[in-house]
């Protein structure tokens, strides 16, 4: 007591040296201070329900929603373990003109990817097509896409009186596809929401340009707008809609195949007419509306008939190894889809919005479906995915890789993945989703042989396929390389193989224990490995030559409670050789 008195008296003595109204300032700074740090820790925890915290609540959120971005970070060039091969990208982010909004988003998207000689060519919403044969090797041609009436469109958007809510932005090119036609004649066919200024509605169109004769590289070519010829426009002309937004280009759907004879294949959503935002009845069920369905277009004849009926919005088509038609599917809140179509009939049912096995976004049972969550008496799905992943492009690989040989690759929106899907006869034997964090818009294999992927992000990823390291062949090479006693050689060589009964030597695989590729001079229990026990997850520092030696050695001596079991080591050089391999290994990523 004495000791804080102390400690205090001269504090008083000077407190009282101070001019009166200094005192008061600072006393009225100190109480202050105080009411305030109580009212903060009061207001995080009583005062929830009082007005001003709701006020206040609000507008944090607002400036948070203001200056918080949605940007997807930019992708760069990496590899991404897959459980069969490795994929190593090649990424190139393309100028476009688009700017994103002032949070970071682009909502121009769409567009389409082919392949014209050596070059893939990407017609992007912009409309002019971009030919690339790598990330570096990106260049402008004069190919221009056919005339959206994207200029009428937006007048009528932006009219001050229009009174509707529009969604600026939603008429897009939906596909483009290089074609050879039976006598050898070479065709560019785009597929786009196509605005009609007289009507003031929209169609599903088709259009093809024909290529001069013996013409296959882009830079020669120049296509201007009025070029491209129209083949198939839907009927009826979608008038703007009163309910949500006027115009819903994003579910156009407009993916084209071609059977490479005489036959395309068009994919038409039902631009969300589907009786819950029109009033009408839903017009994927309408047998006489060209929305919400599968549709073939004879390119010979220009006649045209639907192929099945009761789509929502198919933003992935392609023809399968066994030459059914595959088409990825948008669900609502659940139930996005692969179906399967047969190109010869029978004409069926896919239950759109009648049955699906989701809700409505509102996490509310579909208006318009006869049961909740069931897809009885309706042709189902070759398989669904719960919850929705916004399902996008997609492409059969052929060539890639022999063990993805035949599999469809579909990539997606809000997933932010790569979907693998390994068909065996008519059903899906699984999945594999290859993460990717960024929306897939396009997927689509090159004649080389690459997978191209276009993102929302504008970025083309080329995408190569390398085996996995085989531990089998990799370590008699580098023992063939080691300069060491034959015993040392002989004990290296049997300890790695108790080793890689655990750890893979592949950049990124963690599977039963962490990846031993990038160990070297990283920190302790720092690879993507989840399973890490909490010992090796308190030990500090790097695995360096010394470290790594000593936990070769005695795993339990240098991390006592560790998941990683001794492995017996009689000579120290060979843990001193295993350690300068795994230096070794590291580099070679
Ligand atoms: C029976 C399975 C098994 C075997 C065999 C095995 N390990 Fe491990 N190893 C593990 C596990 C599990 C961990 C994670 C340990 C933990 O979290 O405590 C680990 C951790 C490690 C680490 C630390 C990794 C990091 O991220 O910090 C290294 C290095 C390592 N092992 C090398 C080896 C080598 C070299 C061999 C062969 C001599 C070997 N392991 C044999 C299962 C094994």
């Amino acid at each position: 007591m004495n000791a804080f008195l102390s400690w205090l008296s001269p504090l008083i003595s000077r407190w009282r040296a101070l001019p009166q109204w200094l005192q008061l300032i600072l006393s009225l700074a100190i109480i202050g201070g105080f009411a305030l740090l109580i009212f903060l820790a009061g207001f995080q925890t009583a005062y929830r329900e009082v007005g001003p915290y709701s006020l206040l609540d609000k507008i944090d959120r607002k400036i948070t929603s203001r200056f918080a971005s949605q940007a997807i970070p930019a992708l760069e060039d990496q590899t991404y373990p897959t459980i069969l091969l490795t994929l190593s990208s090649n990424v190139a982010k393309v100028d476009t003109g688009l700017e994103p909004d002032r949070r970071g988003r682009i909502y121009q998207q769409g567009g389409g990817l082919t392949s014209l000689g050596e070059d893939v060519l990407l017609l992007p919403y912009s409309g002019q097509v971009l030919a690339a044969r790598s990330a570096d090797d990106i260049r402008a041609t004069q190919i221009f896409g056919p005339d959206r009436g994207e200029a009428a469109y937006l007048e009528a958007a932006n009219a001050p009186d229009s009174g509707m809510n529009f969604h600026l932005g939603y008429l897009r090119y939906n596909d483009f596809k290089h074609i050879t036609r039976s006598d050898g004649t070479h065709q560019l066919v785009a597929s786009y929401s196509e605005f009609h200024e007289a009507d003031q509605c929209a169609t599903n169109t088709v259009a093809v340009v024909s290529l001069p004769e013996g013409v296959t590289n882009a830079m020669e070519l120049s296509i201007q707008p009025e070029d491209w010829q129209v083949i198939f426009r839907a009927e009826p002309c979608l008038p703007l809609k009163t309910k949500h937004f006027a115009m819903e280009g994003q579910m156009a759907s407009g993916q084209l195949e071609y059977d490479g004879t005489s036959t395309l294949y068009l994919s038409s959503g039902d631009y969300h007419f589907d009786g819950m935002r029109t009033e009408d009845t839903p017009i994927a069920q309408d047998p006489n509306a060209d929305y919400g369905k599968v549709i073939a277009i004879d390119l010979d004849t220009g006649v045209s008939r639907l192929l099945s009926y009761g789509h929502r919005n198919m933003q992935g088509m392609a023809i399968g190894a066994d030459g059914a038609l595959y088409v990825s599917e948008h669900g609502p809140r659940g139930g996005d889809e692969l179906n399967r179509i047969s190109p010869n009939g029978p004409y069926l049912n896919y239950g759109w919005p009648v049955a699906s096995l989701g809700t409505a976004y509102s996490a509310t049972p579909l208006p318009t479906a006869e049961t909740l969550g069931r897809h009885d008496g309706y042709e189902p799905p070759v398989v669904a995915w719960m919850p929705s992943v916004a399902l996008s492009g997609m492409t059969l690989v052929q060539g890639f890789h022999e063990a993805w040989e035949g599999d469809l690759l579909i990539g997606s929106l809000n997933d932010r993945a790569l979907h693998r899907v390994r068909l065996q006869g008519d059903r899906a034997l699984y999945i594999e989703r290859i993460p990717f964090d960024t929306r897939i818009r396009q997927v689509h294999q090159h004649s080389d042989g690459r997978i191209v992927l276009w993102t929302d992000n504008q970025e083309l990823i080329f995408l190569s396929a390398e085996d996995l390291a085989s531990p089998a062949e990799q370590i008699p090479a580098y023992l063939a390389s080691l300069d060491a006693p034959a015993r040392v050689k002989a004990e290296f060589e049997t300890v790695m193989e108790r080793c890689i009964e655990c750890h893979s030597l592949n950049d990124g695989n963690h599977t039963a224990a962490p990846s031993l590729a990038r160990i070297y001079d990283n920190d302790i229990a720092s690879t993507g490995y989840v399973g890490y026990s909490e010992a090796l997850k308190d030990a500090s520092g790097r695995w360096t030559h010394d470290q790594l030696t000593a936990f070769l050695m005695a795993p339990d001596d240098f991390a006592p409670g560790t998941y990683m079991p001794a492995v017996e080591i009689e000579d120290r050089r060979t843990a001193e050789e295993i350690a300068t391999y795994l230096a070794w290994l590291d580099r070679q990523f």
